[in-house]
């Protein structure tokens, strides 16, 4: 009798999409569904999004992608999970059902908390526990504005009747039937309320935000025994054995594995990580230190530069000014208005990230001339997201890190060959693509395949990754300098408009 075959199956809750893909042993696509996620801005800076929407979206990714790939769900080996991260959910204990909507990531409601808890000195000490800032990114300050603000919250959460959960969580509880209330170190590392020395939940973070320990998961390696899926959801009891944040799950699907490795992911927004190895580097230029990935109980770290609009700058250009049909448009019309134009475009949209942290901050667009079109534009809101990426390195240098020489990229907008050799050409660094972009389902599939014994260690999914493609700069230093110079000022005037 022959042995079932094995797949992985990867659920990736993103921001703007619910992925689910199935893997085989290798790390080969086998299958893939993807539904969009409805967003909802009910005031200036505010971004949130249905629970239910994600869960039901979830379910159904899962089941197509299972259905697709021609296999029975007894098949499926385990499950990873790879999620949005810091996006918060508060529900009941009892019946599952949620209290708000999710307040996502991007979401600047608690900008003034933020800046009040600065302004009482408490900054320091969160950074030294955390590694993260005071900024409303994360997720305590958002879910202290859930138990402030939803009626009987704050009452229900002191008798121990609610839980809080990032999405990762909160998927968890429900494909276990509300029995598992987890999530994993690189999730909890996100909330600023993780202490990413001692790995355990902060009481002094706790105490400062005024959260209830009650409401809290506990918190596993990437790689474990989260639970088990119902039956009745996808057919099948399916261990769900990996779990990550997607950035830190993109870092393993491009396997930058030792310290000084790093990869940039093009989603919604775009996230830079550099492995720092087993201990955390403290940022002097306002990067992030976060947990990389933990296994068998001990912590990889790394160093992050989140940007919160990338590939988002594109959807609004779909979306909102209907410049374009697809982003898939864009390759050509920035091919036509070159990379030179002097027109730019800060997407500014909800603040800026990393590293100028400026949640009041807003969009615009500069160096418009009767010989801007849409093509130019359009040229400019993709080298947003390579300008953005060259402030981060440039912080990560001046953090004192061994310069990049190669960046590994991945995400929706790497695909856009104009764009990678923008990227490479701002940068003046070489960027790799990988053979499979769909690095953090990737990610996480392989966390579920380590707890499963089908990869034995880290060495064994290195050797999988391969680059399809390296975009080597070509753009004369000097130009490049006059270019990023253009893109520092148009940034600085956002900041003094506010
Ligand atoms: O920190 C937010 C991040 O995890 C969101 O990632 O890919 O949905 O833009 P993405």
């Amino acid at each position: 009798m022959h042995a079932r075959p094995r797949f992985l199956l990867a659920i990736d809750s993103g921001t703007t999409s619910t992925r689910a893909i199935v893997f085989d042993a290798l790390g080969q696509v086998v299958a893939a569904a993807q539904r969009e996620i409805q967003q909802y801005f009910p005031h200036d800076g505010w971004v949130e999004q249905d629970g239910d929407e994600i869960w039901a979206s979830t379910i159904d990714v899962c089941r197509e992608a299972i259905a697709t790939a021609g296999i029975d769900a007894e098949d499926v080996l385990a499950i990873g999970i790879t999620n949005q991260r810091e996006t918060t959910l508060l529900w009941d204990a009892g019946t599952g059902r949620l209290l708000h909507r999710a307040i996502v990531w991007q979401d600047r409601r608690t900008a003034d908390d933020c800046t009040r808890l600065k302004s009482e000195g408490h900054e320091a000490a969160v950074i030294d526990k955390t590694g993260l800032l005071l900024d409303p990114y994360f997720s305590a300050t958002k879910l202290h504005w859930l138990l402030e603000n939803v009626p009987g919250a704050r009452q229900r959460a002191k008798e121990g009747g609610l839980r809080f959960g990032t999405i990762d969580t909160f998927l968890l509880w429900r494909l276990t039937g509300g029995k598992v209330h987890r999530t994993d170190a690189t999730n909890a590392s996100r909330t600023l309320l993780f202490n990413i020395h001692t790995q355990q939940w902060d009481p002094d973070l706790l105490a400062l935000l005024d959260i209830p320990a009650s409401l809290l998961p506990e918190v596993l390696d990437c790689a474990a025994e989260f639970g088990v899926s119902e039956p009745g959801l996808l057919g099948a009891a399916i261990p769900i054995t990996g779990m990550a944040g997607d950035q830190q799950a993109a870092m393993i699907g491009q396997a930058c594995f030792h310290p000084g490795m790093a990869k940039s992911t093009y989603g919604t927004g775009c996230f830079v990580m550099m492995n720092t190895g087993t201990s955390p580097v403290r940022s002097r230029n306002r990067l992030i230190t976060t947990v990389g990935y933990r296994l068998d109980g001990r912590t990889t770290y790394a160093l992050e530069g989140s940007i919160f609009v990338a590939g988002a700058a594109i959807q609004w250009l779909r979306d909102g000014l209907k410049l374009i049909h697809h982003a898939g448009e864009t390759e050509a019309l920035a091919g036509q208005a070159g990379e030179t134009c002097g027109v730019y475009l800060v997407p500014a949209f909800t603040g800026l990230g990393a590293p100028y942290w400026d949640p009041k901050a807003r969009g615009a667009i500069f160096g418009l001339t009767r010989e801007t079109g849409i093509a130019e534009i359009v040229a400019a809101g993709l080298q947003s997201a390579c300008f953005q990426t060259r402030d981060l390195l440039e912080a990560m240098n001046a953090d004192g890190t061994s310069p990049i020489t190669t960046l590994r990229i991945d995400g929706g907008m790497v695909n856009n060959n104009w764009m990678a050799q923008a990227l490479a050409n701002v940068l003046g660094v070489t960027v790799e693509r990988p053979r499979i972009t769909e690095t953090t389902a990737l990610g996480a599939a392989y966390l579920a395949g380590l707890k499963q014994g089908l990869f034995r260690s880290l060495d064994d999914i290195a050797v999988l990754w391969r680059c399809e493609r390296a975009f080597a700069p070509q753009m004369d230093p000097e130009r490049q300098a006059q270019l990023y110079r253009g893109w520092l000022d148009a940034v600085n005037r956002v900041r003094n408009q506010t």
